[in-house]
């Protein structure tokens, strides 16, 4: 079986830092959102294809320096084509079935249970949803009593969600579902696809775990958290010479000594974390510094970026290089 993970988005949401860093790229826990993304695949998923665009340098340089568990492919959009169009770009010589992941979602699901209950019945598809208060920033699902998606409307405003039940970004298709998106066309899957596959059958796994789309600062961070609690974030607990409490994932090529923690914190390698800088629900990227007596709260620190001594950063993103 194989997985083709979309990975080709602007990650506008998470500007300044994805002008440098495509979003997949971005720590969280202790590795690069996608590493997460990847930690869910089944052991029967035998490759994932990567459907890359924006810094698909970036990313194909990564996954080179640093393998994931499973062999990876990525094919490269010249042009964005929109989910639908990216999967069309990237299908040849997909699985049947395959599985379908977008690459910013941090889950504790059990796919293997979503492939067996796609098995299960006739239809072209399962998408995997969870049920959420807020519905409208996602695609929204109708279901009929047997869990069949009725109707499906992405991004709907609060009046229009059918349910509070969205697609957690995750599903299981037929391979003949890539041959009804038309070829070398931008469209979204979501929008203009998913819609038209409803009638041929596709059904609702309701997923139970916890789940985020990291796709915004404060999703992002909640997610850390999430993998923190989950056991999934490598070193949780302070390291020498720092005091404070954990869980964190400080990389050993980054400086710290003299640091406190307040939890969830993720630091890159060859950053540096001044003496009694204090970091709480932060992520600190490749050698940004914090400078002494900083402190860095519900924050990320882009790239080589820089927090004054003393200063304090709160619910902010910096981008590479910033100065605060
Ligand atoms: N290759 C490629 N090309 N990938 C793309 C493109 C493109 O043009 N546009 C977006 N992607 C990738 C993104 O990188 C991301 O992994 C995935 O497709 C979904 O894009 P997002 O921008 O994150 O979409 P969203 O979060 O607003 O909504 C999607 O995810 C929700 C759940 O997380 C939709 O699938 C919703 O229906 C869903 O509820
Ligand atoms: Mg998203």
């Amino acid at each position: 079986m194989k997985a083709l993970v979309l990975i080709g988005g602007f990650g506008t949401r998470l500007r300044p830092v994805t002008y440098s860093v495509p979003k997949q790229l971005i720590p969280i826990a202790g590795k690069p959102m996608l590493y997460h993304v990847l930690d869910l695949l089944p052991p029967t998923v035998e490759e994932a294809v990567l459907a890359t665009g924006y810094k698909a340098d970036a990313i194909a340089r990564y996954v080179t320096e640093h393998p994931p568990h499973l062999p990876v492919r990525t094919i490269v959009e010249a042009e964005p084509l929109g989910t639908g169009g990216a999967m069309r770009n990237a299908g040849a010589g997909m699985s049947d079935p395959f599985l379908l992941m977008n690459s910013d979602v941090i889950a504790g699901f059990d796919l293997a249970s979503l492939l067996a209950q796609h098995a299960a019945h006739a239809g072209l598809g399962t998408m995997t949803l969870v049920e959420v208060d807020d519905p409208t920033p996602y695609g929204v699902a109708e279901l009929d009593p047997d869990d069949r998606i009725r109707r499906f409307v992405e991004k709907p405003t609060r009046e229009e969600a059918p349910s509070r039940w969205i697609n957690a970004g995750l599903g299981v298709w037929r391979r003949e579902a890539l041959d009804r998106i038309p070829d070398r066309t931008p469209l979204s899957w979501e929008r203009e696809v998913v819609p038209t596959l409803l009638a041929d059958g596709v059904f609702a796994y309701r997923a139970t775990g916890f789940w985020e789309d990291a796709g915004t600062p404060e999703r992002l961070l909640r997610a850390q958290r999430y993998l923190f609690d989950a056991g999934r974030g490598g070193r949780r607990a302070v390291p020498k010479g720092t005091t404070g409490q954990g869980p964190v994932a400080i990389d050993p090529s980054a400086m710290v000594e003299g640091a406190t923690f307040g939890g969830s914190v993720t630091v890159a390698p060859h950053a540096v974390v001044g003496a009694g800088a204090y970091l709480e629900d932060a992520i600190v990227m490749d050698g940004a510094t914090i400078a002494p007596g900083a402190s860095v709260l519900h924050s990320i620190v882009g790239p080589h970026a820089r927090v004054r001594a003393g200063h304090r950063v709160s619910h902010q993103v910096l981008g590479e290089a910033a100065e605060a």
